[in-house]
C-alpha cells in the first residue's frame, strides 16, 4: 500500500534525523562546535528540502541510499542559513525550531563557527559519499555551492536586507525569494532527479517548477509572519514587519498575497506534468508548501 503523504513525511524525518545525528555525533570536531551543531539540526524543522531531494529520486528511480548525502548536505546548509539568518546582525530574532535561536543558547561567535561547519561539512559529506561515482560528485557539489553561494540563497539574503524600509516591485521581490529559498529547493529538486537518472529535459522542467515552489513557500513564510500561530511555526511572528521587510503581504496586502500564491501554485503544478515524473508525491508535495500551517 502506498503511504499517504503524511506517512511519508513523518516517517522521512525520522530517517533523516537518525541519518543527520549520527552523522555528525560520530565525527572527531571540538565538542562546543558539535554540541551547537547539534542543536540546531536536532531541533527538528519540517525536512522539506532532504523531502524534496527523495521524492524527485523517487519520481525516476528506486534505492534511495544514492540520495542520502546530498539530502543530508541541503538540511545542513539550510540549517545553516537560519542560524545566520537569527543572529543580531540579520533578522535579529530569538525562537527558532520551538527553542530559543542558536546564538542565544552558544552566543553569537559560536553561533556563527557552528552555521560555517554546518556549510563546509555538507561539501566534505558528499565529497567522501562511496555510494556516488566522480562524476556525480561533481555535478552536486556543482549544484550545491551555485545553490547557496552568491548566486543563490547568500546573494538572495543580501538582495533580502538591501529591500529593508523600501517599496520594491513584485519583479524585484520575486528576484529575491527565488535566490533566497528557491534556490535550495532547485537543488533538492534538480540533484534528487539527476541521480534518480531523469533526463536533461525532465530536470529542466523540474528546475522551473522549482522556481514557482520557491515562490510559493516564501510567499507562504511571508503570509505566516502575519497571520501564523506562533506555537505551530516555532518562531517568531511579526518578525518582518519590525524588520521592515519587503514582503508579498506588504506589497499586495493578506488577499493579493495569496492570490499571487495560488496564480505560482498553478504554473508549477503545470510545469511538473511536464516533467514526466512519476510525480503524484511532488504535486502532493507542492499543495502542501501552499497551504501549510508551519
Ligand atoms: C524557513 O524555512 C526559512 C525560509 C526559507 C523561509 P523552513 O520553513 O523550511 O524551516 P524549517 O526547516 O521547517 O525549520
Ligand atoms: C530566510 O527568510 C531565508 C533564508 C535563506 C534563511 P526569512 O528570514 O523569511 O526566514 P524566517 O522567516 O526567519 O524563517
Ligand atoms: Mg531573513
Ligand atoms: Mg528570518
Ligand atoms: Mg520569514
Amino acid at each position: 500500500m502506498v503511504d499517504t503523504l503524511k506517512q511519508y513525511i513523518d516517517s522521512s524525518q525520522k530517517m533523516f534525523q537518525e541519518l543527520m545525528t549520527k552523522c555528525i555525533a560520530t565525527i572527531d570536531i571540538p565538542e562546543q562546535l558539535k554540541k551547537s551543531m547539534l542543536y540546531s539540526l536536532e531541533a527538528g524543522g519540517k525536512r522539506l528540502r532532504p523531502i524534496l531531494l527523495l521524492a524527485s529520486f523517487e519520481a525516476y528511480s528506486s534505492n534511495v541510499e544514492k540520495a542520502f548525502s546530498s539530502a543530508l548536505a541541503i538540511e545542513m546548509i539550510h540549517t545553516y542559513s537560519l542560524i545566520h539568518d537569527d543572529l543580531p546582525a540579520m533578522d535579529d530574532d530569538d525562537f527558532r525550531r520551538g527553542l530559543p535561536t542558536n546564538h542565544k543558547v552558544f552566543g553569537e561567535a559560536t553561533a556563527i563557527l557552528a552555521g560555517d561547519a554546518l556549510l563546509t561539512y555538507s561539501f566534505e559529506l558528499i565529497a567522501n559519499d562511496p555510494l556516488l561515482t566522480d562524476k556525480e560528485k561533481v555535478y552536486c557539489l556543482k549544484q550545491l555551492s551555485q545553490a547557496s553561494g552568491p548566486s543563490g540563497m547568500v546573494g538572495g539574503q543580501i538582495l533580502d536586507m538591501e529591500a529593508e524600509k523600501q517599496t520594491v516591485t513584485i519583479e524585484k521581490m520575486e528576484k529575491i525569494h527565488a535566490l533566497k529559498t528557491g534556490e535550495l529547493l532547485k537543488f533538492a529538486v534538480t540533484v534528487g532527479a539527476y541521480l534518480g537518472k531523469a533526463t536533461d529535459e525532465q530536470i529542466s522542467h523540474l528546475q522551473d517548477y522549482a522556481y514557482y515552489l520557491g515562490l510559493i513557500f516564501q510567499v507562504q513564510d511571508d503570509i505566516l509572519d502575519v497571520i501564523g500561530d506562533q506555537e505551530k511555526l516555532g518562531k517568531a511572528v511579526g518578525s518582518d514587519e519590525s524588520n521592515d521587510k519587503s514582503t508579498y503581504p506588504k506589497l499586495l496586502g493578506l488577499d493579493g498575497a495569496m492570490e499571487m500564491k495560488n496564480r505560482y501554485t498553478e504554473m508549477a503544478i503545470n510545469l511538473l506534468e511536464k516533467a514526466n515524473a512519476n510525480s503524484s508525491r511532488l504535486l502532493e508535495l507542492t499543495n502542501y508548501v501552499s497551504e501549510r500551517d508551519h
